[in-house]
């Protein structure tokens, strides 16, 4: 991520982004999750504007005024580590910055409210919650997931409380991802039928979303794909 940074802007397109991470991630001797899972064509998600999550690569340069996510799965070792930025290109409605600062600050909350041993519902409580007090919806039908030797394992991360969520703990060891999806308009979502892969807000409002990867440890849970140069905790996105 830290290497796609300065790349993601204005005039760039996303094949360029998804070219480089692909080049960069062979040149380390690591495998690309994406490319060929279940047929997916590309090595990264690039998820413009009202496009919730798996947004193929294409042709089209990024303007000023797009929000744009960006999500990287890689394995190393055989072991699969997946993140995910919202990026503000030039500049942007003060509703999208909202947005996608909420987003942030509500994956962070997820984060923080899970517990050795506790319920995966403390995390989705805890999204809900934040985004439903700045008037956001949370996307239902796609959720964080348990990761590790596989791309997407048990636990299900629901990003809103539901009664599996209640019922699975998070276990010393168990690892995980937190991802939230906001949207500015409804919760639900519309699958591409042309490219079976872009999932798009139902109502056409933005959406956008943060993902890291999480080991849950005795002491608490920890951030295994923190970045060396984008937005941390408590940041304000610049
Ligand atoms: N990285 C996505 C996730 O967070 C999954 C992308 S699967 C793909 O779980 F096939 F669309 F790339
Ligand atoms: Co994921
Ligand atoms: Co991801």
């Amino acid at each position: 991520m830290d290497f796609l940074r300065p790349h993601v802007k204005e005039g760039t397109t996303t094949d360029q982004l998804d070219k480089l991470a692909n080049e960069y991630t062979l040149d380390h001797g690591h495998t690309p999750a994406c490319l060929g899972y279940h047929g997916y064509p590309k090595t990264i998600c690039t998820s413009v504007n009202e496009v919730v999550c798996h947004g193929i690569p294409n042709d089209t340069p990024l303007v000023s005024g797009d929000i744009i996510n960006v999500d990287i799965t890689t394995i190393v070792d055989g072991w699969y580590g997946d993140q995910s930025e919202t990026f503000m290109i030039g500049e942007v409605s003060d509703a999208a910055r909202q947005l996608v600062q909420t987003t942030f600050d509500s994956l962070f909350v997820g984060i923080r409210a899970c517990k050795p041993g506790g319920p995966v519902t403390l995390i989705g409580r805890a999204i809900q919650n934040m985004a439903h007090e700045t008037g956001y919806s949370v996307v239902r039908e796609y959720q964080g997931h348990g990761i590790g030797q596989a791309f997407h394992q048990d636990p299900g991360i629901p990003h809103f409380p539901t009664l599996t969520s209640k019922r699975d703990l998070l276990h010393p060891g168990t690892c995980f991802t937190v991802e939230p999806m906001l949207n500015i308009g409804g919760w639900k979502t519309k699958l591409d039928k042309g490219d079976g892969w872009t999932v798009r807000t139902m109502d056409k409002s933005l959406s956008a979303q943060f993902e890291h990867t999480i080991l849950m440890t005795e002491s608490g849970p920890e951030i295994l794909t923190i970045t060396q140069d984008g937005p941390q905790e408590g940041d304000t996105l610049a």
